[in-house]
């Protein structure tokens, strides 16, 4: 097996985690899902459970993998018990990464894709309803869509083949970095536009009654719990080991409580600052906020059109959203070639090709849920929903227990050896004091929500 490489420095480590965590849920995901539930009130709940259920399992995950030193592939199996079988989710986390990659490629091709529309001033001169229409023209054209989710897989693949520090790190500490002015500058633009108030009200001042019923007075609130957990482990890419393989890439100098608080608070900013770009430009020009995936597209442009030189910040903007996205993909992809590497012992170029053919084979079913199968529904959801929904409400919280449960238990790698290896280093100190709850109410909280999502899905209210 070739040797493991580590990251040159500590910023890279926390970059390229955060490039994992930040990326379409905090740009995409995030602001279409807090539309929908009601804005504020859905902030706060989202903003709870990153506390209470994201911080400590990003903390569990880090210690598995920068103890076991490997990906998912191997972890469990290097720590856990003889005999003992927590090795089997390695598969389910496994799947799990495809199966994110098989919607994520996708959106990100549409950023990439609006990039180049930006540029060519293809929105210019239009109205709201204009810019919503070119988002439909895109939603009728596989082609297009396939070839910008395929320009998405190469530049990954690509940059994953040239190795964690050459490539994944350069790389994405840069981008991250374009990102993060950018968004900065954009959000106060966005807050002194004219009928801003409305948007900002929306997204600020909680008003409790929208978690509990949606605009029909139907009671939902189950279910925006339900999506408020499922939120808090997309954004920060928990349970399917993606975050553990960074864990795997560095030493032992940092307790692992202060990097994952970084790591989460980077990832809020983002996010937090996406609202503030999104929302008061849908109340000034008159965007529901409630208009789902499609909500970045037709909003964003709208911004550019009324900006002085609007053409070359949206150009730049969609740039840097899909060096946000690709930081993710790249991040992921890591983690699938460091599985298929270990797993099946190749070399990384192998690896790289094998994975190259087999993403973008499964990104094909969500191109074609948009257009050709869009008769297919599953509980009212599409291809990509119904991918979206397996991940982010299936595989990223019961992954996440799982590492909870392995942590904590004394069938698994039990507390002591956990808190031991989180605890290395200087920083701040994971606490013991927290044993109780991470061992019993943190599982029951994420079981409970899960349950009662399904239950509210079938029909129970
Ligand atoms: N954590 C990744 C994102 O937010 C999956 O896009």
């Amino acid at each position: 097996m070739e040797k493991r490489e580590t990251f040159s420095s500590r910023l890279g480590f926390v970059l390229i985690s955060a490039g994992c965590a930040i990326g379409l849920g905090n740009v995409w995901r995030f602001p279409y899902i807090t539309g929908k539930y009601g804005g504020a009130a859905f902030v706060l709940l989202y903003l709870l459970f990153l506390v209470i259920l994201g911080l400590p399992v990003m903390v569990m995950e880090l210690a598995v993998g920068r103890a076991s030193q490997r990906s998912i592939a191997q972890s469990f199996q290097k720590l856990e018990p003889r005999g003992s079988k927590w090795h089997w989710y390695s598969y389910i986390g496994f799947a799990g990464n495809y199966l994110l990659m098989m919607f994520y490629t996708v959106i990100a091709g549409w950023l990439l894709y609006y990039f180049i529309k930006m540029l060519r001033g293809d929105f210019t001169g239009l109205d709201a309803d204009g810019v919503a229409g070119q988002f439909g023209d895109l939603m009728g054209r596989p082609g297009i869509m396939t070839a910008f989710m395929a320009i998405v897989v190469c530049i990954g693949m690509f940059v994953c083949a040239q190795g964690l520090r050459n490539g994944v790190e350069r790389v994405n500490k840069v981008m991250m970095l374009c990102l993060l002015a950018l968004m900065v500058v954009l959000a106060v633009n966005s807050v002194l536009l004219e009928g801003a108030g409305e948007g900002l009200r929306f997204y600020l001042q909680p008003n409790f009654r929208n978690l509990v019923y949606d605009e029909n007075g139907s009671w939902i609130l189950g279910e925006t719990i339900f999506a408020a957990m499922g939120q808090a482990f997309f954004t920060l890419s928990l349970g399917i080991g993606a975050i553990a393989i960074f864990g795997s890439y560095i030493k032992k100098e940092h307790r692992l409580a202060g990097e994952a608080i970084r790591i989460g608070v980077l990832d809020t900013c983002v996010a937090f600052t996406a609202g503030l770009i999104i929302f008061p430009a849908c109340s000034a020009f008159g965007v529901s906020t409630g208009e789902g995936p499609a909500l970045v597209f037709v909003t964003l442009p709208n911004i550019f059109n009324h900006m002085a030189l609007g053409q070359l910040w949206g150009g730049a903007f969609f740039l840097f959203l899909s060096f946000a996205a690709l930081s993710t993909v790249i991040a992921v992809f890591e983690n699938i070639i460091s599985f298929t590497m270990e797993r099946w012992e190749l070399p990384r170029k192998k690896a790289v090709l094998f994975n190259f053919i087999a993403v973008l084979a499964l990104s094909m079913p969500c191109v074609l849920g948009f257009n050709v199968w869009s008769g297919f529904t599953v509980l009212g959801m599409d291809v990509s929903g119904v991918e979206d929904f397996l991940v982010s409400q299936n595989i990223l919280p019961l992954g996440s227990l799982l590492y909870v449960l392995f942590c904590t238990s004394r069938k698994g790698w039990g507390w002591e050896k956990f808190l031991e290896e989180a605890n290395t280093g200087d920083g701040i100190r994971f606490p013991r004091a927290v044993r109780f709850y991470v061992s019993y109410i943190l599982p029951v909280i994420v079981l409970f929500i899960f349950l009662m999502g399904y239950w509210n899905l079938f029909g129970g209210k």
